[in-house]
């Protein structure tokens, strides 16, 4: 099996959002360093509390999924309808926001380390207007898999193939499979030691190394710590090989939606048109409406 190779590579780039929490970005950091069908990264990860308590407080977003993994420290999500989750070290929320969710995400601690992602990824037209759902997921419920050859591989979304054996995923596995069908894996990894893994043909894949070092593919293309490596689709396998303090990386794909794409702040939708009736609708108090 040919490796990928590496088309690009993004540092990711220290910015603010919410209510001035710091984080690093590396999808989305510009508008063309996207890769169909995710359209953001971001990773926070700090011990001062004056880095994330002003948290997220309550904001709209339509036509799009978002994922948070926490790896350290509580997050409080509240939306809308009263649905209030409690995310833990470990714990994932899947949120499809469809035609419309407002929600906060606040810190659940006034102290200590709080490390994380939050992922974006885009919806089909088909299922922007679709109603909001959620999922919570506790790390007790995510496949983690030890290696053969040392370290291990969190299956977050989708079915990994590790040492000739599949395991699925936490998301988007079995019958309940999304229509970008991703693969989302936390892989941990020491010194020296390799990992890959097959991609579907066609679909969209990017690492992103949040420990450590690493290099990719036949050309040892150089993954340092805060970069994500966007892969070309030739290929049907992406490998890694850690630097020499180990690494650990996300590893993502999908399968790309090949439609225009509009995004303003918080909303992502396929057109000009449908975007300004998104902010008209959240004026109006429409966003949510059944
Ligand atoms: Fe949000």
């Amino acid at each position: 099996m040919t490796p990928r190779t590496v088309d690009h590579v993004i540092r990711a780039l220290a910015t603010s959002d919410g209510a001035g929490v710091k984080l690093l970005r590396s999808l989305g950091s510009r508008q063309d360093a996207r890769l169909d069908p995710f359209l953001m990264l971001d990773e926070f990860g700090t011990e001062n509390p004056d880095d994330y308590i002003a948290g997220f407080p309550s904001h709209p977003h339509r036509g799009f999924e978002t994922v948070t993994y926490m790896l350290d420290g509580h997050m409080e999500h509240r939306d809308h309808l009263g649905h209030v989750g409690n995310l833990g070290p470990g714990g994932v929320q899947w949120m499809t926001a469809g035609r419309g969710v407002i929600h906060s995400e606040m810190p659940k601690q006034d102290k200590g380390r709080m490390r994380g992602f939050q992922l974006w990824i885009n919806l089909p037209a088909a299922e922007k207007m679709k109603p909001a759902h959620y999922r919570d997921i506790p790390a007790a419920e995510i496949p983690v898999v030890a290696l053969a050859q040392g370290g291990s591989v969190k299956v977050i979304a989708g079915t990994a193939q590790i040492d000739g054996k599949a395991t699925a995923g936490a998301i988007n596995s079995g019958a309940s499979r999304l229509s970008t069908d991703p693969l989302y894996l936390d892989v941990q990894l020491a010194a020296g030691k390799r990992f890959e893994q097959p991609i579907t043909a066609g679909y969209n894949a990017l690492a992103y190394v949040y420990e450590g070092s690493a290099t990719t593919g036949d050309a040892a293309t150089a993954l340092p710590t805060s970069s994500a490596a966007l892969f070309g689709t030739e290929g049907e396998r992406v490998s890694f090989t850690a630097g020499k303090d180990g690494a650990r990386l996300l590893l993502l794909a999908g399968k790309p939606i090949r439609e225009p794409m509009v995004q303003y702040g918080p909303f992502v939708m396929n057109t000009r048109a449908e975007i300004e009736q998104a902010m008209l609708d959240y004026q109006a108090g429409k966003l949510v409406a059944a």
